[in-house]
């Protein structure tokens, strides 16, 4: 029997509202860090299925959510074309060459690199409850290749931005090039149990409207119909951090099947701009969780209102911070799971 949480993604308005949190699993869980730490380093995990599956799972068994999401990252796709990968203590990802001043086919794609990954999924897929829905995901190919062209996150994104005001073929390139492999890593975890998957595009804020059209919505547009073509039936969840007034035109023209929304999107706004009936996951402030107490109760609940009458799964509006109380996500559950519209 498909949970709650596939249900909800599907379109219908389940008997509970379903829970699960970005970054779940990570390292504001003890377990997490004791893991992480015998393994050695971030890549070590993911690249070790066993510890990936076993990290993916112990969010689920502390706190029932009702999806798990793989654990991966977003920046395995570069890493299989070619790019050099580290995760560099206190400093975040670095990947090189960088693109912008390196071409794009002087890279030797290596395409293994996503195998233990599909090995994760189906080992997850074992070990979990079938209630319990399985969350693929991505990076959108904005955000891929924000990182891919300067070789590390940045403010503003501007050596991207500017890489594709002056040289919009060559970067059209890497954007084809990452839609197409995301395509196939996409349906690479479907094919090994993934029930549904997340697109995430973190960084999609910061394009000008004409460029939203061209870098963020047209390349999901592709993902997300030959996803559909290839797996039907799988929700496709796109997130498209930063929308803001752009959100609805993302959801009406890339064809997803939800809309991930972040905390600066008021939910009555997005109730009302959204068609009737279109699921939508999300949006508490990590930082109002972080925090805790009435303002955590009010700000969920407010949450839980806005979208009473569609299709909804509880989630943050953006990552789980490494120094979130567990007691404040314990609180969390107990609010969503005692709420009754
Ligand atoms: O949600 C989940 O629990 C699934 C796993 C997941 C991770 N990263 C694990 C991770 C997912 C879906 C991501 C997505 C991701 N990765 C995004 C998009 C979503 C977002 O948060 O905006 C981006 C931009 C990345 C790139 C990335 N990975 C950065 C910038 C960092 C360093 C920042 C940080 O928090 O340390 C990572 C590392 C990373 N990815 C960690 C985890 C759990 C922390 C690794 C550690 O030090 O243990």
């Amino acid at each position: 029997m498909p949970g709650i949480l596939l249900d909800t993604m599907r379109g219908q308005r389940a008997r509970q509202v379903p829970l699960w949190l970005m970054r779940q699993a990570g390292r504001y869980l003890p377990e997490y860090q004791a893991l992480r730490a015998e393994k050695g380093g971030f890549l070590e995990l993911v690249y070790d299925p066993d510890a990936a599956a076993e990290v993916t799972i112990q969010p689920i068994r502390r706190f029932g959510f009702d999806g798990a999401i793989l654990f991966s990252d977003i920046l395995i796709i570069p890493y299989a074309m070619g790019q050099k990968l580290e995760f560099l203590a206190g400093e975040g990802p670095k990947l090189s060459p960088t693109l912008v001043d390196h071409a794009l086919n002087g890279l030797t794609a290596v395409p293994e690199r996503l195998s233990p990954i599909y090995e994760t999924v189906s080992k997850v897929k074992a070990a979990l409850e079938p209630g319990t829905t399985l969350l693929g995901f991505a990076g959108s190919p904005w955000t891929v290749a924000t990182y891919m062209c300067a070789g590390e996150g940045s403010r503003d994104q501007h050596q991207t931005r500017s890489m594709a005001y002056s040289d919009p073929a060559a970067f059209g390139a890497i954007i084809d090039a990452i839609a197409d492999l995301t395509i196939e890593y996409l349906v690479g975890q479907i094919e090994a149990g993934a029930e549904a998957v997340q697109l995430f595009d973190s960084w999609s804020g910061s394009l000008a409207p004409s460029e939203f059209e061209r870098w963020v919505i047209a390349p999901n547009a592709k993902i997300s119909a030959a996803v559909s073509e290839r797996c039907p039936d799988v929700p496709i969840i796109g997130f498209p951090k930063g929308a803001g007034e752009k959100l609805p035109a993302y959801m009406n023209e890339t064809g997803v099947s939800a809309a991930g929304l972040d905390e600066t999107i008021d939910p009555f706004w997005a109730a009302k701009v959204l068609p009737a009936g279109f699921p939508v996951q999300g949006n508490l402030d990590p930082l109002m969780l972080l925090s805790g107490g009435k303002a955590l109760d009010a700000g969920a609940k407010r949450i839980l209102e806005a979208f009473a009458d569609r299709p909804h799964v509880f989630n943050l509006g953006h990552g789980i911070g490494q120094f979130t109380p567990i007691k404040h996500v314990e609180e969390l559950v107990s609010i969503i799971r005692n709420w009754e519209a």
